[in-house]
């Protein structure tokens, strides 16, 4: 089995934009190992969202080739996506994707349901509590901060302990403290698991403490 958990070539994005197709990102080719934390920077715009959307296998590539866990997602059907992504990959959005009608903890228990796990409950409590927020469990998405909503999604995300966890500004919206214990959560989970990280920031703290950087400008690796 290879080590290499991520790998793009060769890979491009075009979109439909109003005044014709936009090119959003040009021939990235990188490869990222089993276990490594790679941080993706660069400025707003410079599309770090987009290629972890096509990482994810959530934007289709227009050109080149993605392949994720040796499956090429660029020759995926929508099922086969969305299954290989709940069974391989935890995704935090940077406007978070709760569920609006699910509580905290429906939102988290979401995806162990799926999965089929037995104690999906208590477990998603275990882990709204590692974010701090056991004590908003009944709270809906609309009842709660941007920063609570964060950690929401981040507790859904790394919940069924995933191989692969993108994550687009993990702590965008904490505050110091609360940033730190995320970043404490993310290398522990990786530490724990072996989990690949790969993670878009501004934050400097949570750039140092990956093992790697890929820098975007312009839609090109820089
Ligand atoms: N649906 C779309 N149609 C056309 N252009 C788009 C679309 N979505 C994004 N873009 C453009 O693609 C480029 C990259 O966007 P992306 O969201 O990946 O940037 P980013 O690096 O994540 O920025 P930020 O740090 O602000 O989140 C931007 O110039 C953006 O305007
Ligand atoms: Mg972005």
């Amino acid at each position: 089995m290879t080590d290499i958990v991520l790998s793009l070539s060769d890979a491009r994005l075009t979109l439909a934009g109003n005044a014709g197709p936009v090119e959003i990102l040009h021939s990235i080719t990188l490869d990222i190992a089993r276990g490594e934390s790679v941080g993706l920077v660069g400025p707003s715009g410079s599309g770090k969202s987009s290629l972890l959307m096509l990482m994810g296998g959530l934007e289709r590539a227009s050109g080149g080739k993605v392949m994720a866990l040796g499956r090429d997602l660029t020759a995926m059907g929508e099922d086969d996506l969305a299954r290989f992504r709940r069974g391989n990959m935890g995704i935090v959005f940077q406007s978070f994707h709760l569920v609006p009608t699910m509580t905290a903890l429906e939102n988290v228990a979401l995806p162990l349901q799926i999965a089929g796990v037995k104690d999906a409950i208590p477990r998603a409590e275990a882990e709204l509590a590692r974010v701090g927020l056991g004590h908003r469990r009944g709270h809906y998405p609309s009842e709660m901060s941007g920063g609570e909503q964060q950690r929401v999604a981040l507790a859904r995300a790394v919940a069924p302990r995933p191989a692969i966890l993108l994550a687009d500004e993990p702590t965008g919206n904490l505050d110091a403290a609360n940033g730190a214990a995320i970043i404490e959560l993310l290398f522990n989970l990786q530490a724990e698991t072996g989990a690949t990280l790969v993670l878009v920031t501004h934050a400097p703290d949570l750039a140092a403490r990956c093992a790697r950087l890929v820098r975007l400008a312009d839609g090109r690796l820089a």
